[in-house]
């Protein structure tokens, strides 16, 4: 069933942005390559850039303006092979990239030439950001304040993970507090940027529909499942030292859940809605070594397939034992009024069967049903929120079958499909995210007390698995993750939902 739209949204409008320099440390690494400069093109490329901004590239690799232009040309055909590119327009747009070989860990005369190279920066927003390992966030900001680069206002933008658990997150914290202001602090959680992430809000709030049944009343569990295809060994060195829970649950997963779960904000400052989404991370029952087996799964996956191709295990990727996870499943309970009784089952995992970023929503099965239970098509009502791919939301619903023959019941979705509603083309998160900074909106990033606490609520996990002996259960690449996640659900009567 499609809902008709009327009338198709015109492409989005853009927000203007006021110049800036924008400096990236770590400029020749993946991240900077593959997500941060295609994604300023992009913008650049919508006339939302200003002809007067400039972006400067740092690191320690040896390069000059125009060899990094090349560079980042090169990876964008890489990272990109299905967007065709006129060269012409990257030249123009390449103009305002610039390039300085510097180490940022060292206070000496690169960062004069850096300073050089920014001269007089009159009426523009200064940001720094710091695609670096977080160990080197402290320094590098004193690096910056030390050089006099910090002028009124600069603003610094921090990639996850703020460190590995809650003391290394504060170490991190106290550093780059010392140096920039907590308003002048971006902590980039990219979910946060994604299309389907920012409409959970409006579909909440902007829909009297749902706030009356958006509680324990009316429904049984949520469940929030980021299933990836891709493996994680490419990535070995950070990967195996995170894990799973540390690597996606105490910040993407957790993220979601406190926007599915977090209590109307007055209003969309960035302050309300952040202290919203602290008060649901408060509320997060402790997972103790007593309540650990029955309430968290980790899995490791072994060889097996993905997309039609045999591929390896993660210990044979590593060529090396580890007894890190890939997968982790967590029953989340929150302990408020609205949510009582309602487990919030997050799950996620690397090469798994599908790509699949969702929200499920499970009500009650209804108070009496007028067939027999178990009858064909009889399903409590489920909203599902598809995060990616294939953007959308759809409530599943019983219907009666049409035609004669008796009342038989069909389960079938009312289906928002992002790709047949809109014709716009969606921004990468990272495009709508530098924007943001830009303007200086912090609604989309990760307050320090936010970061701290989701830290808080995964450390007491980990130190519950370091404590347990149960090792990583093994799961077949290419797989739903191990049984025992299954099982989890099955404990309490339930199952994960992948009908739709
Ligand atoms: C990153 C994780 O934060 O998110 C990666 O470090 C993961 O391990 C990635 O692959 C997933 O992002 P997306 O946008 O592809 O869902």
């Amino acid at each position: 069933m499609e809902i008709s739209m009327e009338e198709r949204p015109s492409s989005p409008q853009l927000l203007p942005v006021g110049a800036f320099d924008l400096i990236v440390f770590g400029a020749a690494g993946d991240l900077a390559l593959r997500k941060l400069v295609p994604s300023l093109f992009h913008r650049w490329r919508d006339g939302q850039i200003p002809a007067t901004s400039r972006i400067v590239g740092a690191s320690r690799t040896a390069l000059d303006d125009d060899s990094y232009r090349a560079l980042t040309l090169e990876s964008f055909k890489k990272f990109h092979p299905g967007e065709a590119i006129d060269e012409k327009e990257w030249r123009a747009f390449s103009k305002q990239l610039f390039y300085v070989e510097l180490d940022a860990l060292d206070g000496g005369s690169d960062w004069k030439a850096l300073g050089d190279k920014l001269g007089d920066m009159a009426g523009k927003q200064r940001i720094f950001y710091l695609a670096l390992p977080p160990g080197l966030y402290g320094d590098v900001c004193r690096n910056i304040d030390a050089a006099g680069l910090k002028t009124p206002g600069a603003r610094i933008v921090l990639e996850k993970p703020i460190g590995h658990d809650l003391l290394s997150a504060r170490a991190v914290n106290d550093a780059v507090g010392a140096v920039f202001a907590e308003d002048e602090i971006f902590r980039i959680d990219h979910y946060l940027g994604k299309e389907t992430v920012q409409n959970l809000i409006v579909l909440r709030f902007m829909n009297s529909l749902f706030e009356p049944v958006w509680n324990a009343n009316a429904i049984d569990h949520v469940e929030i499942t980021v299933a990836e295809t891709i493996g994680a060994g490419g990535r070995a060195g950070y990967y195996d030292s995170a894990g799973a829970l540390r690597d996606m649950v105490q910040n993407h997963l957790l993220q979601l859940l406190c926007l599915v779960a977090m209590e109307p904000p007055f209003d969309l400052e960035s302050d309300t809605v952040r202290d919203e989404k602290l008060k649901v991370l408060r509320a997060l029952r402790p997972i103790t070594a007593q309540s650990v087996r029955e309430a968290s799964v980790r899995g490791q996956y072994g060889p097996g397939a993905s997309d039609g191709a045999a591929v390896k295990g993660y210990a044979e990727e590593l060529d090396k034992p580890t007894a890190t996870e890939t997968f982790a499943a967590v029953k989340a309970n929150i302990d408020n009024w609205r949510w009582k009784g309602v487990p919030f089952y997050l799950r996620t995992g690397k090469r798994m069967g599908a790509r699949r970023s969702e929200v499920i929503v499970q009500f009650k099965d209804v108070a009496h049903a007028l067939v027999a239970s178990g009858a064909d098509g009889l399903q409590p009502s489920r909203l599902v929120i598809r995060l990616q791919p294939d953007e959308g939301v759809k409530l599943l619903l019983v219907t009666k079958d049409p035609g004669p023959g008796g009342m038989r019941l069909r389960y079938v979705p009312l289906n928002l499909s992002y790709a047949d509603a809109f014709s716009a083309r969606y921004p990468d998160a990272y495009e709508r995210l530098l924007m943001a900074v830009v303007r200086g909106d912090l609604a989309l990033f990760m307050r320090r007390d936010e970061v701290e606490a989701a830290w808080q609520w995964v450390d007491g996990i980990q130190a519950a698995w370091s404590k347990d002996e149960t090792p990583a259960h093994k799961y077949a690449a290419g797989t739903d993750g191990p049984v025992q996640a299954a099982m989890m659900l099955d404990r309490d009567g339930r199952a994960w939902f992948d009908g739709a």
